[in-house]
């Protein structure tokens, strides 16, 4: 079986170890090695891989993306759309999303932006914490890595509310599901969390409309994809002190240009999309277990190109 990878910004020695140790009966090989043309691999291992390599490598079998979301995939002109694309599901990032949205969660309902703005003016002023209770939490997205986030924060006795494309079922989670449910659903969410993939349904989802639809006071914590949120949208709230702040880990434009007005927000924290970053040995037992199926024809959850995700 021949394994072939290609993964932008990523090391590509760590992953060749690691793809060998994890199939050891593989011809694992990277892309920019000057592949001979008649070296076809049956597996590829991708995070944002040139146009190119689909133009050389005809008899792939299946796709690997490399990370939980698929955007940058499944907009590459050339992709062969009649091979399976299939996308890390958990594989250990969860547990990283889940510290990076408790962090943020902490950050603002404990005041911690509060005290660091008193910080700046030398002021000793302890404010009295909204309760766990009494902060209402909304998750837009309950997939793999929405539903661990969901339960996560569950267990630190937060009461949560989520909002998804399609009817989900989370114990404890009050659900609301489609378009016409989402302006009631942000208007009871003191902190939003969007975890939601990018797809032409999400572009933008978070406008001005929808932001003003969260309550007074409002915070947003976006470790999702940069383009489901209008930045400019966001300035606007955080000037007119409708939104409290923001957590940014994803932008549309990545890196966030060092000119960007958000960099110099005191109530913004932003961070280099580091929320869940992809797993060397996680992925790996994930992928090869996936491949083992697909060589026994057994069922491999798939991306559903139509909804993007
Ligand atoms: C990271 O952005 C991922 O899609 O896993």
């Amino acid at each position: 079986m021949n394994i072939l990878f290609h993964g932008q910004g990523l090391d590509s020695d760590t992953w060749l170890a690691a793809i060998r140790t994890q199939l050891p009966n593989a011809d694992a090989r990277c892309w920019s090695d000057g592949l001979p043309n008649d070296w076809q691999a049956d597996y590829a291992l991708l995070w944002h891989p040139p146009a190119e390599l689909f133009q050389q490598q005809t008899r792939l079998r299946a796709l690997f993306n490399l990370g939980a979301g698929v955007d940058a995939l499944l907009s590459l002109p050339g992709r062969p759309v009649e091979v399976p694309l299939i996308r890390l599901r958990n594989a250990g990032m969860a547990h990283w999303m889940c510290q990076y949205v408790l962090y943020g969660v902490l950050h603002f309902g404990r005041d911690f932006d509060r005290y660091r703005a008193q910080q700046q003016q030398h002021q000793w002023r302890p404010l009295q914490s909204r309760s766990r209770e009494s902060l209402r939490l909304g998750l837009l997205g309950l997939g793999a890595l929405g539903a661990e986030v969901a339960c996560s924060l569950q267990r630190q006795g937060y009461a949560l509310q989520g909002w998804s494309r399609s009817p989900k079922s989370i114990e404890g989670v009050d659900s609301y599901t489609g378009q016409q449910c989402l302006d009631s659903f942000l208007s009871r969410c003191d902190i939003v969390v969007n975890l939601l993939p990018a797809t032409r349904d999400t572009h933008n989802l978070l406008d001005a409309e929808r932001l003003a639809a969260l309550p007074s006071g409002a915070v947003v914590i976006n470790p999702g994809r940069g383009s489901t949120l209008d930045l400019d949208a966001l300035l606007d709230a955080l000037d007119s002190g409708h939104l409290r702040g923001a957590m940014l880990d994803v932008f549309a434009e990545e890196p966030l240009p060092p000119e960007h007005p958000l960099w110099s927000r005191p109530e913004v924290i932003i961070t280099p999309h580091v929320a869940a970053p992809t797993l060397v040995t996680e992925a790996l037992e994930q992928i090869a277990a996936d491949i083992e199926a697909l060589e026994q024809g057994r069922f491999v959850p798939r991306v559903d190109v139509e909804k993007e995700y």
